[in-house]
C-alpha cells in the first residue's frame, strides 16, 4: 500500500466537498487529506501518491482572485521539489455555463506546475458530458484530471469521482 496525500484548496465549498467524497471512495484509512495551507512541506517526501484539488475562480485568470490562493505558496515553496518519482493526479471544479472558455482552467495550472518539478499528472478524465467551448485544463478531449461542475451539474458529481478513483487506484495502489 502506497502512501496517499490529497490537498485541496480552498476550504468550505465544493473543492472541499469533493475531497472528502474522493477520500471516502478511497477509503479514509488509506488517504491523509488537508488542505494546502495548513499542510507541512517538510513532510512531502513521505507520500508517494499525491492527489491536488482547486477551484477555477477568476474567469480571465483564475490566479486573479480576491481570494488568496493558496496553491500559489504552495507551489513557490516547492520550486525545488522533485515530483519525479511520485504519481499525481487533479481534480479542479469549475462552472461551465458561467464560465464556458474557462472551464477548469486551474488544471492547466496544475499540470504545468507539476511538469516543471518533473513530475507527470495522471488520471485524464474525458471531457464527454460537458458543455463548454475552451480551457486551459483540456487537451485533444481529454482533461488533464477530473473536472467537476458541481454548480451546474451536482448530480454527476458522485459517480464521476466514483469512476475517477477506480481509474487512479490502477496506478496508485492505495
Ligand atoms: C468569481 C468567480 C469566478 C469563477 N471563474 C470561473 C472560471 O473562470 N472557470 C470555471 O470553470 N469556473 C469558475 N468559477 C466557478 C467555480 O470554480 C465553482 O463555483 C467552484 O465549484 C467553486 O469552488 P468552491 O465552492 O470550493 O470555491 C468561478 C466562480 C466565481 C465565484
Amino acid at each position: 500500500m502506497k502512501k496517499t496525500l490529497l490537498l485541496y484548496w480552498a476550504p468550505g465549498g465544493s473543492v472541499e466537498l469533493a475531497a472528502k467524497a474522493i477520500c471516502e471512495e478511497i477509503g479514509t484509512d488509506k488517504v491523509e487529506i488537508s488542505d494546502v495551507a495548513s499542510f507541512d512541506i517538510s513532510k512531502l517526501n513521505a507520500y508517494e501518491n499525491f492527489i491536488i484539488g482547486s477551484a477555477t475562480v477568476g474567469a480571465e485568470d483564475w490566479r486573479d482572485t480576491k481570494d488568496n490562493n493558496k496553491w500559489n505558496e504552495f507551489f513557490v515553496k516547492t520550486r525545488e521539489f522533485d515530483f519525479s518519482t511520485k504519481k499525481i493526479a487533479a481534480f479542479g471544479l469549475g462552472n461551465q455555463i458561467l464560465y464556458p472558455e474557462h472551464f477548469v482552467d486551474s488544471l492547466g495550472y496544475m499540470k504545468r506546475q507539476v511538469e516543471e518539478r518533473n513530475g507527470k499528472l495522471i488520471g485524464a478524465w474525458p471531457d464527454e458530458g460537458y458543455d463548454y467551448t475552451d480551457s486551459e485544463g483540456t487537451a485533444n478531449g481529454m482533461f488533464f484530471g477530473l473536472a467537476l461542475d458541481h454548480d451546474q451539474q451536482p448530480e454527476l458529481t458522485a459517480v464521476r469521482i466514483e469512476a475517477w478513483v477506480d481509474l487512479l487506484s490502477e496506478e496508485m495502489d492505495f
